[in-house]
Parts: structure tokens; sequence; C-alpha cells
């Protein structure tokens, strides 16, 4: 268990940049992993690296082979990490970009006036995608309201608006506004129950650092992910497609192979970070566990990350030692529910009679870094219904600490004195 290994926790700290302090801040408690995670200190120097080198892939020399190699390499490392047996994995701008080819290619390859299902508690990179393509290939796009009270989306509420007539359908794996994790598996079953050959895509952007992916449960076509959402860094995304979804007519070069999906030269050094992030885990999976087999260790530090992030949103929510949590705050309301058993890492809240952008300055100003989430075109979806205008969006991973937490709930008191 981390929680019960500070030795560990100060080394799992040690291996990411800027833990504590902020370059343009000076000593910080970043709370807004949800907007980009800490970056590991093996990503930034193989980024180094691999930036200083000239070269391009798919050349007859030493260096070309040694670029081709790191990519097989990290392709090799995610479907580990992934666990994916089949299909394949590239690399795009973004997940939102990722995420709009995989859809538009999805809405455009199969029949008109069928139609396409997704839910109301996605993020607008699927939402935004499917609501587009439906429209100009002439499908129907079908809503799945999500549950206000606990910010999710189940795999009943999904089969409520399941019809033989859907074609594709997208998925959010966990939630940005509301932290909470949906059960993929089951929603993507409850989907093939009703039509089997659906091509079902799936936003990971959120839940990817939380550990435990698991391609080969999920019986999806699509997946993606942000790295720098994932201790990786900015300037691309990863998908994993099927390989039915692979062979579907997409955009590529005229007479490119026909399950070719990488657009342009490739960024050796973004791939190579990919491997600098499994390696994370696999090495946090030994620490946690006896097991030998790569994949195994994987899920290990996955359970291990989810156990200790649990522990503590528990403390920041039920209180620490004689400090109040959230919980019991008269001036604070949580957001989805105190006892959530979704929750992945983030907790995001309301104070009463204070609009959040105060908050969020008034926390930064003590050094603690969080987030508003507005009721605009990222969030509204979720914050509408609740009538809010705003909220706080504080969101963990598993190097933060009980430390950081106290500090955070002693700040959250003195606003409500
Ligand atoms: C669930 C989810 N989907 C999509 C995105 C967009 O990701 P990106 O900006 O990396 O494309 C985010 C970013 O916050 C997200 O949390």
């Amino acid at each position: 268990m981390i929680q019960d290994n500070p030795a560990l926790i100060a080394v799992i700290r040690d291996r990411f940049a800027h833990v504590d302090s902020c370059p343009f801040q000076g000593p910080r408690i970043f709370f807004e992993n949800a907007g980009g995670a800490l970056t590991l200190k093996s990503a930034v120097e193989t980024s180094a690296k691999y930036a200083a080198i000239p070269d391009n892939q798919g050349r007859d020399n030493p260096a070309a082979h040694a670029l081709v190699a790191t990519i097989n390499a990290a392709k090799a490392d995610l479907a580990v990490l992934m666990n994916a047996s089949s299909g394949q994995f590239f690399a795009g701008e973004s997940g939102t970009e990722l995420l709009f080819r995989l859809i538009r290619t999805a809405c455009v390859n199969v029949p008109k006036g069928s139609k396409v299902i997704g839910s109301s508690i996605e993020h607008p990179a699927s939402r935004s995608a499917a609501r587009r393509w439906a429209d100009i290939a002439g499908l129907e796009y079908v809503n799945v309201p999500h549950d206000d009270a606990t910010g999710m989306v189940t795999a009943e509420h999904y089969a409520r608006h399941m019809t033989p007539d859907v074609r594709v359908a997208t998925i959010l794996h966990a939630s940005p506004v509301t932290g909470m994790g949906m059960d993929v598996a089951a929603i993507s079953k409850a989907i093939r129950a009703v039509a089997p050959d659906c091509l079902i895509i799936v936003d990971g952007i959120q839940h990817a650092a939380h550990g435990q992916m698991d391609l080969d449960a999920y019986n999806v076509d699509g997946y993606a992910i942000s790295p720098y959402k994932m201790f990786s860094r900015h300037g691309y995304g990863i998908a994993w497609i099927s390989d039915r979804l692979s062979l579907l007519p997409h955009d590529k070069l005229i007479d490119a192979p026909a399950d070719g999906w990488e657009f342009g030269t490739r960024d050796t050094g973004a791939y190579a970070t990919v491997s600098d992030v499994v390696a994370y885990f696999d090495w946090l999976g030994g620490e946690v566990s006896d097991e030998t087999d790569p994949r195994a260790r994987i899920e290990a530090a996955g359970r291990a990350i989810h156990a200790y992030e649990t522990h503590l949103t528990d403390a920041m929510i039920n209180g620490i030692g004689n400090l109040p949590g959230l919980r019991n705050m008269d001036h604070v309301t949580i957001l989805a529910g105190a006892d959530n058993p979704a929750r992945e890492g983030l907790v995001s809240i309301v104070v009463q009679d204070m609009a959040s952008p105060d908050v969020v300055t008034m926390l930064n100003d003590q050094g603690i870094r969080t987030h508003t989430r507005k009721a605009d075109h990222y969030s509204g979806n979720v914050l509408d219904p609740l009538g809010l205008s705003d909220c706080i969006r504080i969101s963990l991973c598993h190097y933060n600490t009980e430390q950081e937490i106290a500090r955070l709930l002693t700040a959250l008191n003195e606003i409500g004195k």
C-alpha cells in the first residue's frame, strides 16, 4: 500500500519534475492534475535527447533504424500498459484531434440513417465530434442523459436508449468535472447486446493517469489518451484502434498501406517518453507487489494508485485528525456525492457565497494550485443541470500527499470563518 509507505511516497515524488514548486510561482501544491499531470524526469531527459537528433525515420542508416526501433518499442510497451492483444497504436496532434479522427471515420463508414449514441457526461471532444459527424453523415444522434446526483452514466442508462440501428457509440472513461469513472466494459457490453457490430470509441484522457487500463476487457474499437495527462509531455496524443477500425477507409496518403493511420513524420521523442511512462508503472508495480510479469506489475501499480488516490480523496472529504473534511464544512458543497465509490482522484466543490475563480485565486495565493470549471462549452453539460455557474476542481495524482491535503483543508476551513 502506498499510503503506508512514506519512504516509497518520497521516492515516487523524486521521479517527477516540479513536484513541490512551480518555476513561475515558487513553492506550490499541485492539485491541477486533471489539467495536466506532473512530468516524469525521465521523460524530460528523453525529450531533450531526441530533440537533438536530426534524422528522419524510414531511411537505411543507423540513426533511422534506431528511431524506428524506438517507436516500435513504445508501441509494444503501450500494448502491455493498456492490455491490447490486437489492433494498433498511433500518435496524433492531441487526444481531441484523435477522437475527432476516430469518430469521423466511424460515422462516414456506417449506413446513412443509422444512429450514433453518446452521453451528456462526455467531454466536448467526443460529443462535438459525434454530433458534427452524425449530421454530416446523415445519422441520428441519441443522447444518454447522465445522472446528475452521481455525476456519471451507467450501462443501464445506455441500455435504455439502445436500438439495433446504433452503429457508432462514444463512452467517456472518467469525467474531468465530476471525477467519476465509468464502467467501460459494462457499457460496451450493454451496447453490443443490442448492436453487436457497433463501432465503440472511448475517451480515456482523464482516466489514464489513474491506472488500470484493459483494452482486451473493454471490447471497443478506439481509445484515446493525452500523454501529458499521464506523466509524459505536451504536443501529441495517442490512440489505439481495433483491427476492424484500422481497415475502414480513412484519411491517408494515396497508395499508403490500408491500415496506416500516422500522419507524416512522427516525433520519435514523444514515443520514447511513452516507454518512460510504461517503465515507471512497471517500476511502481515492482515496489507494491512481488509480481514478475510486466503486465501483472502494471496491474498491481494500477490497483495501488487507485487505492492511494481513494485514501487521499477520502481524507479530503472526511478530514484528517482534528482537521474537518469538506463534508464537515457548512460552506462547502461536494459535487456528485461525498461517498461516491466511482471517484478517481478528483473532487469538485462549490463554496457558498463565493465565486469559484475567487476561491481558486485565494488558494493560489497560498501556493495551492486548483482550477475553476465554468458552465461553458467544456463543463456546462455537467454544471448547468446542477444550477451552478462554476465549481472548483481539486484533482490529485498518486504523488500527492496527506500533508498537502491538510494544507488545502486548513485553507478552505479559514474561508468559512
Ligand atoms: C476527458 C477529456 N477528454 C478530452 C480532453 C481534451 O484533451 P486534449 O486537450 O489533450 O486534447 C480532456 C482535457 O481535459 C479531458 O479531460
